[in-house]
C-alpha cells in the first residue's frame, strides 16, 4: 500500500478532485480486511483531500448510533434512531443534504460551526449498517456530486464488511 496521497492542490474543481481520489481510496484500504482500519483511513483520507470540516462513520449498534473512526472536533457518541440528521439518515435509509442546519428540525448541534450537512448510508444486506456523516462550516457546501461520490464511497465500505 502507498501511505501517501497524491491530488495537487491546483485541482479545485470538486468533482475532479473525488474522481482522483476514488481510486486512491480502493488502493488504500486493498489487501486489508480490518474495518476500523479501514475506516480510518478512508476518512482521514477524505478529511485531506477534500478539506471537510469534520468527516466520520456512525455504527449502528442496537437502538443506538455509536461514533466510529472520524477526522475533526469531537463528536456526539450516540445518537438515537430518527434523531438528527443522522438518525433520520438511518430512518430514511437514504442520503440527507442538509444546506442549513439550522432549518432543519432536530439537527444535533455537535460543533457550533457546523453549517450544512451531508449523510449518507452504508448497507449491508439491505440494511444500514454504518452512517457516514460529513459537516462543512460553510452553508450549502453539498450537492449531488458530493451525494453520487459519497454513496460511491459507502459502498466501497459495504464490500469490506465482512
Ligand atoms: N449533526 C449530526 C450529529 C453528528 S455531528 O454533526 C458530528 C446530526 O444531526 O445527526
Amino acid at each position: 500500500m502507498n501511505e501517501s496521497l497524491s491530488i495537487s492542490a491546483e485541482v479545485t474543481d470538486k468533482r475532479t478532485r473525488y474522481e482522483l481520489l476514488y481510486p486512491q481510496l480502493e488502493a488504500l484500504i486493498d489487501g486489508e480486511d480490518d474495518l476500523i482500519a479501514n475506516l480510518s483511513n478512508i476518512v482521514a483520507a477524505l478529511k485531506y483531500s477534500m478539506n471537510f470540516f469534520w468527516i466520520g462513520f456512525y455504527f449502528v449498534k442496537g437502538q443506538d448510533l455509536t461514533l466510529g473512526p472520524f477526522q475533526g472536533p469531537v463528536a456526539c457518541s450516540r445518537i438515537g434512531f430518527g434523531k438528527g440528521v443522522c438518525g433520520a439518515c438511518w430512518k430514511r435509509e437514504e442520503t440527507i443534504i442538509v444546506p442549513d442546519v439550522d432549518k432543519f428540525p432536530g439537527h444535533i448541534a455537535c460543533s457550533a460551526d457546523s453549517r450544512s450537512e451531508i449523510v449518507t448510508p452504508v448497507f449491508k444486506k439491505g440494511k444500514v449498517v454504518l452512517i457516514l456523516d460529513v459537516d462543512s462550516e460553510k452553508l450549502n457546501n453539498f450537492d449531488e456530486v458530493d451525494k453520487n461520490y459519497l454513496e460511491k464511497i459507502a459502498n466501497l465500505v459495504a464490500g469490506k464488511i465482512a
